[in-house]
């Protein structure tokens, strides 16, 4: 059952220096209780997407000119349109129904207001909690998480937090109004590689405690195959492949993702949990995309690719990529 269906969403930036082509056509769905990882180069358009489905980007400069977002309830027999909600029922879902973590949590969380607060107003606003219900129930989430000493803490401020610690408050905030889904923008990319590995248990616990669809964003490979149950990669604010992890590690198909995998003759060599990096770099977005954005890069680019812009297409079950070959 999918919870989330996103159709052709196009978002773009009206710059001073002209037309940022962020998104060009993102098309993916999300199924109930599923990791859907997402990875792609730096710049490929992966928050963006995230932040137009949640209308968390500034606009202007951004606007998103087309696509659709349903969100589905109730078991699917309900659905909204994401990008066309009213501000009452964004704030209703925003949190509620879908909670963010972001990368950096320092500027994420209000520095001025201590966690404990920041947990419970949420819980008011979403649950309709009393305030001494919300402060019991913050304190609880707190303790879910990992934080010792949750009562004291509940007082604290984010800075009296260490890198890990405030990402655990973040996790508890996007947790707080039981979600449906959750959305990590590479929720370990600040932190140290010990800690890193303490939230990735976190999320992976908490996923399977309460059934959550989760968005994962991230670099790592390593930590995409051993959590995830897809993966869609990202490149030039398309998704360029789609798959199944295991499809996608056994049999990459669009050049980029061999790329990335160290499968692609000449770069990177064996295969890696990290992201190879791959030669040349990423398109000018400002340029209207009219061809595959990979021609550039791409060892076996011919006339075609160069001229048209291929579809995402399944070519094997659940498994879709956007390439001619
Ligand atoms: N406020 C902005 N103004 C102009 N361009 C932006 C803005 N925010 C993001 N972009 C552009 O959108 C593209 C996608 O960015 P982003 O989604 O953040 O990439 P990433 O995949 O690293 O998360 C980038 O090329 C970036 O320059
Ligand atoms: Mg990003």
């Amino acid at each position: 059952m999918p919870i989330l269906e996103v159709k052709n969403l196009v978002t773009r930036f009206y710059t001073i220096e002209g037309v940022v082509h962020a998104l060009n056509g993102v098309s993916f769905d999300l199924e109930e209780g599923e990791i859907l990882g997402i990875v792609g180069e730096s710049g490929s358009g992966k928050s963006v997407a995230m932040m137009s489905l949640l209308n968390l980007l500034p606009m202007p400069p951004a606007r998103i000119e087309r696509g659709k977002a349903l969100f589905y309830e109730n078991g699917g027999q309900d659905s909204v349109d994401l990008l066309t909600l009213t501000k009452a029922e964004r704030r209703r879902v925003r949190g509620g129904k879908i909670g963010y973590i972001f990368q950096d949590a320092l500027s994420a969380l209000n520095p001025v207001m201590t966690v404990g607060r920041q947990i419970g107003e949420s819980l008011m606003e979403h649950l309709g909690l009393s305030g001494e219900d919300a402060k019991h129930r913050a304190v609880e989430l707190l303790e879910h998480v990992g934080i010792p000493g949750a009562e004291k803490r509940y007082y604290n401020y984010p800075h009296q937090f260490s890198g890990g610690m405030r990402q655990r408050v973040m996790i508890a905030i996007a947790i707080a109004c039981d979600p449906k889904i959750v959305i990590a923008d590479e929720p370990t990319t600040a932190l140290d590689v010990t800690v890193q590995a303490q939230i990735v248990e976190l999320i992976k616990r908490l996923q399977e405690e309460l059934r959550l669809a989760v968005i994962w964003i991230t670099h790592d490979l390593g930590v995409v195959a051993g959590i995830a149950d897809r993966v869609l990669v990202m490149y030039a604010g398309y998704p360029v492949e789609i798959s199944l992890v295991d499809d996608l590690y056994n049999n990459p198909v669009h050049p980029y993702t061999k790329g990335l995998l160290g499968a692609l003759p000449g770069i990177g060599g064996k295969r890696a949990g990290r992201l190879e990096s791959i030669e040349g770099a990423p398109p000018d977005l400002l340029a209207k995309p009219k061809h595959c954005q990979f021609v550039w890069r791409c060892p076996y680019a011919f006339d075609r690719c160069r001229n048209e812009m291929p579809e995402l297409v399944e070519i094997a079950p659940k498994h879709y990529t956007k390439c001619f070959l």
